[in-house]
């Protein structure tokens, strides 16, 4: 197929790799230009005869930033979906702009990392048409190993932000876990063994936990990226009238860490407010 690859962060520059790769002809876009053989010289001209444009974007304002500019190049029948973790109000609006201009739209959120990325093993998770999910699996297909459908464009906007909202946490807690062992003079390492056959283990502690111990803060998901995530989670819990107090604190701390210099590293450098 030919698509058109918007964003060439940690995630957008993997994926549009491993679209190449697949056999599909990809043209990307960066607004920083990368200076690579398929790039379009503007957002604009990466739009024009794309049979289908997927945006790995930062978030909801780079998402209206980008679609504004190329809306008037778009035609009935190609197909927008997006990836980038953004606000629920942006997915609507992203999806009534699609429909007004008989685009197709699919609400289109990922998990998995740097390495899952490169690897082509994300897993989406898809609100939108099922036909159009089908139409669109040997896009998927080349940068995922799971496509899980949610049901309406919204939903997995809605579910991506819940399960970012559990991860800050998470990284929240074993910080807090590493400080006070250390602090009481124990081993950090025993706290990494006892976790990990502890109920409370898990994936994300056993990736994070060495790393936060060896201060290696290199970016999988930047300290920023998981702050504006914990921010729509916060406005979806508003808008719900919930008080959400641990994600407000989760948000909080990385808050300060940006406000620190370290929103440009992974999500782990939380830990750093014990430094
Ligand atoms: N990394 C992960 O593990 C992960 C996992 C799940 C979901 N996500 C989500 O996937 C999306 C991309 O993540 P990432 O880690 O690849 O992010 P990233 O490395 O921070 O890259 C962000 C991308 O957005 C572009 N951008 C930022 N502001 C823009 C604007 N105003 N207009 C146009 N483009 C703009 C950046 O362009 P420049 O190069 O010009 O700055 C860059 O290409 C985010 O929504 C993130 O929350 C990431």
């Amino acid at each position: 197929m030919k698509l058109a690859v918007f964003g060439l962060g940690i995630i957008g520059s993997r994926c549009a790799e491993n679209l190449q790769s697949a056999g599909h002809e990809v043209v990307v876009w960066n607004r920083t230009p990368k200076g690579l053989e398929n790039e379009a010289g503007s957002a604009k001209q990466a739009a024009e005869g794309a049979e289908v444009l997927a945006f790995y974007v930062k978030d909801g304002m780079a998402l209206r930033a980008v679609f504004s500019e190329i809306k008037d190049q778009l035609r009935p029948g190609q197909v927008v979906m997006n990836h980038a973790t953004v606000d629920l109000e942006t997915t609507r609006w992203m999806a009534a702009e699609c429909a007004e201009l008989g685009c197709g739209f699919l609400d289109c959120p990922f998990t998995g990392s740097k390495d899952a990325s490169a690897a082509g093993q994300l897993v989406y998770y898809v609100g939108g048409s099922s036909t159009l999910i089908e139409e669109m699996r040997p896009v998927l297909d080349a940068t995922s190993k799971e496509v899980k459908v949610l049901g309406d464009v919204g939903s997995a906007t809605v579910i991506k932000i819940a399960t970012n909202l559990i991860s800050a946490q998470v990284v929240q807690a074993l910080s807090e876990a590493l400080a006070i062992t250390e602090a009481n003079g124990v081993d950090r390492q025993l706290l990494i063994d006892a976790v990990a056959s502890n109920a409370c283990g898990s994936m994300l502690a056993k990736m994070k936990m060495p790393l936060m111990v060896a201060g290696e803060y290199d970016t999988h998901f930047s300290v920023e990226n998981m702050r504006k995530d914990s921010a729509f989670a916060l406005e979806l819990a508003k808008s719900a009238g919930l008080a959400t107090p641990g994600i407000a604190v989760a948000n909080e701390v990385m808050t300060r860490r940006c406000a620190e210099g370290d929103g440009d590293l992974d999500f782990c450098a939380m830990y750093r407010q014990f430094e």
